[in-house]
């Protein structure tokens, strides 16, 4: 990566490492690629919301009262996988936040453009406070960048503000992260990884192949 970024962060630790070696092999079946995966997406989601709002509030335990902290209650949470292969962070999304909203979005890349379709979309709701919206938009594979730009120009559209908006994934490349920067400034991405580039079809070298077909066995 030539530039550097403020808001990138590129989580690095031995699980995160491990995790990426075992999904990006070849040799490792499908079984495999979803259970690292999935420690991964956990690891990474714990990253990305570090920028929830706390308060306090009033707990008793078995001992003692005291003022604990905790996720502030009058936030909206909301993870928003970009179809197939976003899918995979939410099984962990949803546990480590039951109160998040899933709002799926449904986008193939045209192989031929490398422009993303619309197939599905899950994001038309009101939005009343919308600075009072945290969203987590979750792909696994950072290529071109067009889908994730497309993802965070629909928030963006409903007026909530870019900082709060983080894109996570687990393998990126130096030009998704440079356009997506390029067009929203100040939003945050987390990646566990940036590979060195796309090869003529917008695969991620060296990647770990077409994540969803990795993932879904197809
Ligand atoms: N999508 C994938 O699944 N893999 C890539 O390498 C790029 C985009």
């Amino acid at each position: 990566m030539e530039k550097t970024y403020a808001n990138l962060k590129i989580v690095e630790n031995p699980i995160v490492n491990q995790s990426l070696c075992t999904i990006r092999s070849k040799h490792t079946d499908t079984q495999g690629v979803r259970l690292a995966a999935r420690k991964l997406t956990r690891i990474l989601l714990y990253e990305a919301t570090k920028n929830l709002p706390q308060t306090e509030e009033e707990v008793e335990t078995p001992i003692a009262s005291f003022k604990a902290k905790t996720i502030n209650h009058d936030i909206t949470i909301i993870i928003s996988p970009i179809l197939r292969a976003g899918l995979i962070f939410t099984d962990e999304a949803v546990d480590i936040l039951p109160q998040a909203t899933i709002r799926h979005i449904g986008m193939y890349r045209d192989e031929k453009t490398l422009k993303p379709v619309w197939y599905y979309n899950k994001v038309p709701m009101p939005v009343d406070n919308p600075e009072k919206y945290y969203v987590y938009i979750t792909d696994p594979m950072l290529a071109t960048g067009n889908s994730l730009k497309e993802a965070i120009r629909l928030y963006v559209q409903k007026g909530i503000p870019q900082k709060n908006i983080c894109g996570v994934c687990m393998i990126s490349s130096p030009q998704g992260i440079n356009a997506v920067f390029e067009e929203f400034p100040d939003i945050t991405l987390i990646v566990a990884a940036v590979d060195s580039h796309l090869n003529e079809r917008g695969y991620i070298v060296p990647g770990m192949g077409d994540a969803g077909d990795r993932i879904y066995n197809t």
